[in-house]
């Protein structure tokens, strides 16, 4: 049997032969493209190249890619596990043409790969083509029909619709007609029964869609309309787990030996059993589908938190986690133990896992951590609810539902099992409802209509940076479009050469002005879309023709770069402080403040925090010039030990920055500032956790530092002042506050005292109202609180009497009413019924209980007549 490792290998050595250029696989979590959250297809990275905006490497390209479908256009989630074919986390291969071979030979390669050098037998496959659209205006693909005919019968080929048959990235975006290659892998038994192309695009597990061949020839533009792409291009992608299932001669996914490790590790350390029961199997394929997703999604940099991707990667580490809990009988963290399979697995081609296996298993196990105790609290609250509504109809309320999977993350699918255990059900309609109107709320809130881009002039290649040499530069405009958000319009305008910076790599965008003959444009900020660099602009040019000077806010650039530029140092003290552990997991460079996000388990002391910033500053006073080289070819930065990151997209030549090769060497796309003394001064402001595993440090430099420590400093001197300038402040206050606490205490002891005594005169001053014991005056007590303690006090040794108590806090009057239990018992008097009336006279209202009733007012000058009243009501 043919192992993954080399299936994979023997694809890419075909297309190798057929001169394509091997690429690797694009990190899983997508960088720098605002309409996607994580890669999930292969031709994901080859946006642009399609696009015409950018040229390719090569004409001719292959890979595997790492893809996520588990949120936006492509979803998978809900249904990984129940089948044996769908993945959260799967891995494509692809072969690409950009404007090089088209239909004959994207055909006639597949066709080669899958009978001739994988030897899958010709009756086995069947392939579909594109059946035409009335509303695209598109008619049958006859050209790849055509194509196929030369080696596969017409019985095996089938017409599809648009809905199989043309595939769009996304809802804008390069799009074509394709044809897939479907396997039918059943038994002989099962093949005699039906053909198989009844079965093709009709869920059967056993006859599945392998390889997509797209003839990427389109691009659908923001209102619906097809325009031709400027080449013909070819982008296909095979499911690889897919095809191991084929060659390996199984009939599901997870029997071959990409998931087998876990099943055979499942059953060793939790006495699992694939097979013995449907729920068990389920549960166990969504555990092992899962934790592919959230290794490749850690190890590319997105631990899981409340943010979008990070938010994704969290639901499906819960989902695997409930799996585990509801089916599985784990209580404990688990998923964990799981990372080392993995890495074992992937060892030879995504080595990223294996070499933070320590980080991403803390990550995993904390998070399972915190989602048992969230079960935990869910099933608590879950059984008070059903313990308190016995009486009811047995339905949980759809509202309580809601609040435990919105509040408490529990999931509604617990819930509705839980429910059904004990005979209850869920209204589900209503938690459907109130789901709906949460997700309405935030779509929204958060929508972005783009319009079609306008162009001026063409663009000749990718828009040249020329932010490091200068701030200032002539430009023109190449092209523009519109963007409607909630808050209203901007626009965004290219240009062919720019100095403002793109926000990327943490460092936010350039702000400043374009400037023509006659008009000007403020520039709100600079974003790049893959490597597309887009100013957003408050108006649109009137005449966009023509030359535009670009002038990016120097005195803001200059603020940006200090602080990038410290960012570079604090990495590297980082690390010889606490260990080379630390690695960079985010990180926000602006002209206020850095923030820097690093693995690391525990909180900084302040002796690590002091030695730091001593660390920084001292690099800061050594005043090392900078050194910047651009188009280092990878392997050399490699050797020039660069610190790379994980999950980034690097080029095959990459911008080095260098302070003093010994300190720090970084991979880096940043603004930075010539000398380290620029920099003036480095203060770091806070340290504290973002999630498991993830510290942040912000910190300020240069004129914030400088701003930050005076306004500590003035504040150290008022307190000083305050203080009578003593030697040593920090004492002072120590002494005036252990002082302050000495007297508190003595004060409290006084008004018990003062309180005792007024008790006493309360009750010797209490007089008989018909056959009733009063005690009603205006009394002097601190609070509210000692008010309805003296009452209460009072009560105690009285029977058959009411107390009725005034007082005036902060000029607000106050009326308390307590009645003894024999009185309250014999139902005469009422609390809340007497308060009601004697209230009126300080314009108040209030109530309570029998026995006791509290009133506020606003008129205080009414106290002495409110109290007084009780005893003509009680008379
Ligand atoms: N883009 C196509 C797909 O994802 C083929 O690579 O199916």
């Amino acid at each position: 049997m043919k192992t993954s490792s080399e299936i994979r290998s023997q694809f890419l050595k075909f297309f190798q032969e057929r001169q394509h250029l091997i690429v690797e696989s694009a990190p899983i979590i997508a960088k720098d493209d605002p309409t996607l959250m994580f890669n999930n297809s292969g031709m994901a990275q080859f946006k642009d190249n399609f696009l015409g905006i950018k040229p390719p490497k090569a004409l001719r390209i292959a890979d595997t890619q790492k893809c996520l479908r588990a949120s936006g256009k492509h979803n998978d989630l809900d249904d990984v596990g129940h089948d044996t074919y769908h993945h959260t986390m799967f891995e494509m291969l692809g072969n690409w043409s950009f404007g090089d071979y088209y239909k004959t030979d994207a055909i006639a390669w597949a066709w080669d790969l899958l009978h001739n050098t994988f030897g899958i037998p010709k009756d086995d496959i069947y392939v579909t083509i594109f059946g035409g659209d009335e509303g695209d205006n598109m008619p049958e693909d006859v050209d790849a029909l055509e194509e196929w005919k030369k080696w596969v019968d017409e019985s095996h080929i089938l017409r599809g619709s648009k809905k199989d048959n043309f595939w769009e990235m996304g809802d804008t975006g390069p799009c074509g007609p394709c044809s897939e290659l479907h396997v039918d892998i059943r038994s002989a038994e099962e093949k005699a029964k039906s053909p198989g192309r009844d079965h093709v695009n009709n869920d059967h597990p056993q006859v599945v869609e392998i390889w997509n061949l797209v003839f990427m020839e389109f691009n659908r533009k923001a209102d619906k309309s097809l325009e031709s792409l400027p080449a013909k291009n070819v982008d296909t992608g095979m499911g690889f787990e897919r095809l191991c299932m084929a060659l390996q001669g199984k009939q599901s996914n997870y029997d071959t030996d990409l998931f087998r490790p876990y099943i055979d590790f499942l059953e060793k350390e939790y006495g699992c059993k694939y097979g013995r029961t449907e729920e068990e199997s389920i549960a166990m394929r969504v555990v092992m589908d899962h934790i592919r997703s959230i290794c490749f999604c850690i190890a590319d940099g997105q631990v899981p938190s409340n943010g979008k991707a990070g938010y994704v990667v969290r639901r499906i580490l819960r989902r695997a986690s409930r799996y585990g809990f509801q089916f599985l009988g784990r209580t404990e963290p688990f998923l964990y133990r799981l990372v080392d399979v993995l890495a074992a697995i992937y060892a030879d081609v995504f080595p990223e896992v294996n070499a933070q296996k320590a980080f991403i298993k803390r990550v995993i196990e904390e998070e399972e951590k915190s989602f048992l105790r969230t079960l935990e609290r869910g099933t608590r609250l879950f059984d008070e609810y059903v313990r308190e509504h016995q009486n009811n109809v047995r339905i949980i309320d759809g509202q309580f539902a809601f609040n435990l999977y919105d509040r408490f993350g529990f999931p509604i699918d617990l819930t509705k099992v839980m429910a059904k255990e004990q005979g209850w059900s869920v209204d589900e309609d209503t938690f459907e409802a109130l789901l709906k109107a949460q997700r309405d709320g935030g779509r929204t809130a958060g929508e972005v209509k783009t319009g079609d881009w306008v162009e001026v002039q063409p663009m000749n290649g990718m828009p040249v940076f020329t932010g490091y040499e200068t701030t200032e530069g002539t430009s023109q405009i190449t092209r523009y479009r519109t963007l409607e958000t909630a808050k209203g319009k901007v626009y965004q305008v290219v240009l062919d050469r720019t100095p403002f910076y793109a926000e990327s790599g943490g460092q936010v965008g350039d702000t400043g002005f374009l400037r023509s003959a006659n008009e000007t444009l403020k520039v709100l900020d600079t974003k790049k879309e893959n490597d597309l660099i887009i100013h957003f602009v408050e108006e649109l040019p009137e005449i966009a023709t023509g030359e535009w000077a670009a002038e990016v806010d120097a005195e803001r650039r200059r603020l940006i770069r200090a602080n990038h530029s410290a960012t570079h140092l604090l990495h590297a003290a980082l690390r010889r402080v606490l260990g080379t552990h630390v690695e960079q997991k985010g990180s926000l460079v602006s002209d206020q403040i850095l923030r820097f996000d690093f693995s690391h388990f525990q909180k900084m002391t302040d002796a690590e925090i002091t030695e730091v910033e001593r660390i920084v500053n001292s690099k800061i006073a050594e005043g090392i010039a900078l050194s910047e080289r651009r188009n280092v070819p990878i392997s050399e930065a490699k050797t020039l030990g660069a610190m790379m990151l994980f999950g980034e997209k690097y080029g095959d030549a990459v911008r080095v920055i260098t302070f003093d090769p010994k300190y720090s060497v970084e991979l880096c796309g940043g603004v930075h500032v010539q000398n380290t003394s620029e920099i003036r001064l480095f203060k770091l402001v806070s340290e504290g956790s973002i999630s498991t595993g993830v510290r942040r440090i912000e910190a300020v430099t240069s004129d914030g530092a400088i701003t930050y420590m005076e306004q500590k400093l003035a504040i150290l001197e008022s307190l000083t002042d305050l203080l009578r300038n003593p030697q040593d402040p920090a004492k002072a206050l120590e002494t005036l506050l252990d002082a302050n606490k000495k007297l508190e205490k003595d004060l409290q002891k006084l008004q018990a005292a003062a309180v005792g005594d007024l008790k006493e005169g309360l009750l010797a001053r209490a007089k008989s109202v018909g056959n009733l014991t009063l005690i009603n005056e205006v009394v002097e007590v601190p609070s509210d609180k000692e008010l309805k303690t003296l009452a209460f006090d009072l009560r105690k040794g009285l029977t058959n009497a009411v107390i009725v108590l005034g007082a005036i806090f902060d000029g607000k009057p106050m009326l308390n009413v307590v009645i003894t239990e024999d009185l309250d018992a014999a139902k005469t008097v009422n609390a809340g019924n007497l308060i009601r009336e004697i209230a009126k006279e300080i314009q108040g209202g209030g109530g309570g209980q029998s026995f006791f009733a509290s009133a506020g007012g606003k008129d205080a000058a009414g106290i002495a007549k409110a109290v007084a009243k009780a005893e003509v009501l009680l008379g």
